[in-house]
């Protein structure tokens, strides 16, 4: 793969899902939530747990953002599925990465701003978005979380190219760390993700992580001023990238 390219997204009617991911390939879902979007909607597509995590939230946007992000996610795994998105059921890994309840299909979610990006592979998958913005001691986080070739990344001729190195290295740590399932367990300084690649690359999981999965490829681009990284388990040489209307 040369380049990746999330940002170039193919519109798919519900009615026509696609097939499951081949070999090498992964999908990513992306979409706008909609702020006049009917919540209510949204909220019917949901299982109890989500529902009580909703009503949990305090902010509108908060509550609208996951609602669309859930309702998105129930609707196109569905799709997926070929039953509907209220009959989608899931389970927790015991690190707490939300699974599929049965069935091979993997999927991660990953939600900033106004956008929600969701992946769908057949081996365990992760990504993350993260819109750009201003971050407290940037570097100080950097220092706890990158390793020294990500930090001498941040040497940047503005603070501007600084935040987008930033977000970029964090974003695919992120994407990492998610498809692997694990949180703050580790040291991630010994997690290198690689920096400034436009393709994929494989990435060694440090031994002492005691990882079922010991290697992962990730990949990245800018969408924007959204960073949106992705990662699989296997080798992808291909990313389908897909949308639908977040109100339907
Ligand atoms: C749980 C975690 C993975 C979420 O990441 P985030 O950037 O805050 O939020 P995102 O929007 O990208 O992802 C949230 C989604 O991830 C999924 N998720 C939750 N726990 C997960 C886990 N253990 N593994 C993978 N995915 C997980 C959920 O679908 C969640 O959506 P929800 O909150 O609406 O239910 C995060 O809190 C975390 O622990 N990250 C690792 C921290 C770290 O070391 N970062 C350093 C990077 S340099």
């Amino acid at each position: 793969m040369s380049q990746i390219a999330l940002d170039n997204p193919t519109y798919v009617d519900w009615q026509a899902p696609p097939r499951y991911p081949g070999e090498g390939e992964i999908h990513v879902w992306k979409w706008i939530v909609d702020a006049t979007s009917v919540e209510p909607t949204a909220l019917g597509r949901l299982d109890a747990v989500e529902r009580e995590r909703h009503a949990r939230l305090v902010t509108p946007n908060l509550k609208q953002r996951y609602a669309s992000a859930h309702a998105g996610l129930r609707r196109l795994l569905a799709g997926y599925l070929g039953c509907k998105p209220v009959d989608v059921e899931y389970r927790g890994s015991s690190t707490g990465k939300p699974l599929l309840r049965h069935g091979e299909l993997q999927f991660n979610l990953s939600h900033t701003a106004d956008c929600v990006a969701a992946i769908v592979g057949v081996s365990p998958v992760g990504i993350d978005i993260e819109q750009q913005r201003a971050v407290n001691n940037l570097r100080s986080l950097a220092t706890k979380h990158f390793s020294p070739a990500e930090m001498a990344s941040l040497d940047a001729p503005s603070s501007l190219e600084l935040g987008r190195r930033f977000f970029e290295v964090w974003s695919r740590k992120e994407a990492v760390l998610k498809c692997l399932g694990v949180g703050f367990r580790h040291p991630n300084v010994d997690l290198h993700v690689g920096v400034g690649v436009p393709r994929s690359v494989e990435v060694a999981i440090p031994v002492g992580w005691n990882s079922e999965i010991s290697r992962c490829w990730v990949a990245s681009c800018w969408s924007s001023d959204v960073a949106e990284a992705v990662a699989s388990a296997a080798p992808f040489q291909s990313i389908r990238v897909f949308t639908f209307a977040a109100t339907s």
